[in-house]
């Protein structure tokens, strides 16, 4: 066990052991903070196994209280990734879904105002934002077409119950992590173009704001280390030029990968399409993402090549492939 027990730096994180959470960890100990991650290791500790000798690594449940409770003794901060991630595992089991993503975050809330932990960044989405028309910032009206949308809108009520309380509504993200998913729309294109030389899409016209991985850990990073004020709300994490109709990915495929073959069926299964601003957190925090789609492409295809991913469709590489 490397971190301290009663650290002012001490920042715990749920779910630190998943996609997100395993870029962020190392980005953590780097500045300087002890980390404890609770997880229940649904994907086994790989993602970061580096890393184990420099953390506290605590393996539960976020929906047991007490073991919780526990782990967030001294923190100066919580940052809660922990929850089943995406429209389709959501759909899978959705009692599940609204235990780990709702009813969690409920609990991390009271657990903060009881130790007086004032920092906590919520992973939230922008999916809550569904289908509109236009450019939608944190002043449009939600409209959550999704068990998993509206699990994650209720929870950032429950955040901003706190004095300090961040909920960063996420791009869908793409790039590699110690725990790359594969089932995410850039990586799981760059995949199939790979393996087949092929992607179907369907519709394609559907517009999404991109990430890489790496860029959301960094806005973790300053929900807990800028001015309280400052990070107080909710903000879109992304980047404006980084929303792309799920098409353009694929053609931009085609500039990495030669010869991709790109299929598009007229049957759009997904209504969900939003544009999003992301200039709130550009103004206020000065946030701006370093990774391009292209260099998520570029990395993801490194992986694929030397072998770092091995089999892609190995259910370790995705959400719904854990819950199955
Ligand atoms: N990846 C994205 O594109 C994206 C976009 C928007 C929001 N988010 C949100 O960010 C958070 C992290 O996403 P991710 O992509 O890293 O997902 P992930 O599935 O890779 O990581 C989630 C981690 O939480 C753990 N976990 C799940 N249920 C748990 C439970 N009940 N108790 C304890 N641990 C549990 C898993 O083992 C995993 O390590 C999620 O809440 C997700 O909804 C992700």
């Amino acid at each position: 066990m490397g971190g301290s027990f009663l650290s002012l730096r001490k920042v715990l994180v749920t779910g630190g052991a998943g996609y997100i959470g395993s870029s962020l960890v190392p980005l953590l100990l780097r500045q300087g903070f002890s980390v404890t991650v609770f997880d229940d290791l649904s994907y086994g500790n790989y993602g970061i196994r580096k890393y184990l000798s420099k953390i506290d690594l605590i393996e539960g449940d976020v929906g047991n209280l007490e073991l919780l409770k526990k782990s967030a003794i001294g923190s100066c901060a919580i940052i809660h990734l922990a929850g089943t991630s995406g429209d389709p595992s959501c759909d899978l089991d959705p009692k599940k879904c609204a235990k780990d993503n709702y009813e969690s975050t409920k609990n991390i809330v009271e657990i903060c105002k009881e130790f007086e932990i004032s920092r906590l960044a919520f992973a939230s989405s922008c999916s809550v934002y569904g289908a509109q028309d236009g450019m939608v910032d944190e002043d449009s009206k939600p409209n959550p077409l999704t068990l998993y949308a509206r699990t994650k809108l209720d929870s950032e009520s429950k955040v901003l119950s706190l004095k300090g309380g961040c909920a960063l509504r996420l791009s869908t993200l793409f790039g590699a992590s110690g725990r790359t998913r594969c089932d995410l729309v850039v990586n799981l294109l760059t995949c199939h173009a790979f393996q087949s030389g092929k992607v179907m899409l369907f519709g394609g016209d559907q517009w999404r704001p991109l990430l890489d991985v790496k860029d959301a850990a960094k806005a973790f990073f300053m929900a807990i280390t800028l001015d309280k004020e400052k990070v107080n709300g909710i903000f879109n994490v992304g980047s404006t030029v980084q929303n792309l109709k799920v098409k353009q990915i694929a053609y931009l495929l085609g500039e990495e990968i030669r010869n991709v073959d790109i299929n598009i069926h007229p049957v759009d299964r997904d209504a969900r399409s939003y544009k999003v601003s992301f200039e709130k957190i550009r103004k206020n925090w000065g946030y701006e993402s370093e990774y391009s789609v292209l260099d998520g492409i570029k990395e993801i295809k490194a992986c694929l090549e030397n072998r770092s991913i091995e089999n892609w469709k190995d259910p370790i590489y995705s959400t719904r492939g854990r819950i199955l």
